[in-house]
């Protein structure tokens, strides 16, 4: 049976993006491929997100079931994640240049940007009616091995990208947390005027 949207649907204020309610992370992924033109929408999205120095930072390998570039990102996945994360049918790892292009100096905001673009990749994704799943249960050394990554880069997380499928295909241990609803933090622990002083209001 496919997933109650209304659970996974973020419970929020009026007026904040629909796109956000919209977003949560499966693993349980449906058979439907991605296209070539929606990759692209994901990847446009992602590239279009700030950066320190306009840097842009990230680097995605993008890998769809079947090709060697999805076996290596699956193969540097730890086992709790290969389990799941191989029934989508895109997985992409992120990468990050750790200094400036123009002077070499350190870029100690590269992974922080690097999310920042996975972050538009996630909305733009569920905006279409795809959803993601971060990974930071990699292996990076295998990681990065198996792709030669270049050492001035850091390897960030790996993501499931597809159409959400049913929990029931899951094994019974991710079942639960797939159809538990989400929950989050109030803002008085994460919004403060000094520190640990929640901002009124
Ligand atoms: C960078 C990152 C790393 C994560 N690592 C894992 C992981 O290794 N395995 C996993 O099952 N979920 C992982 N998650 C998923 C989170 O547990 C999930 O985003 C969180 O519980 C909030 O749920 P939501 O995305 O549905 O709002 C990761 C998410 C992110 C963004």
């Amino acid at each position: 049976m496919a997933i109650d949207e209304d659970v996974k649907s973020a419970q929020m204020e009026d007026g904040i993006l629909e796109v956000i309610h919209q977003r949560w992370s499966p693993r349980s992924f449906s058979d439907q491929p991605v296209t070539s033109a929606v990759l692209t929408k994901v990847f446009t999205a992602a590239g279009w997100a700030a950066s320190s120095y306009n840097e842009q930072p990230w680097r995605f390998l993008v890998g769809r079931r079947g090709d060697t570039t999805y076996e290596k990102i699956l193969d540097a996945l730890v086992e709790f994640n290969q389990v799941w994360a191989k029934t989508a049918p895109v997985l992409i790892l992120s990468t990050s240049k750790t200094v400036f292009s123009a002077n070499g100096y350190p870029n100690p905001l590269c992974l922080h940007d690097t999310g920042a673009a996975s972050a538009n990749m996630s909305l733009q994704a569920a905006a279409l009616g795809l959803q993601t799943h971060g990974m930071g249960g990699v292996d990076r050394e295998k990681a990065r091995k198996n792709f030669a990554i270049p050492e001035d880069f850091e390897v960030g997380a790996a993501w499931a990208l597809g159409y959400p499928g049913d929990p029931d295909a899951l094994p019974m241990i991710y079942r639960e947390m797939e159809k538990a609803p989400r929950t989050r933090k109030p803002l008085r622990e994460f919004v403060f005027t000094e520190w640990e002083r929640p901002a009124e209001g």
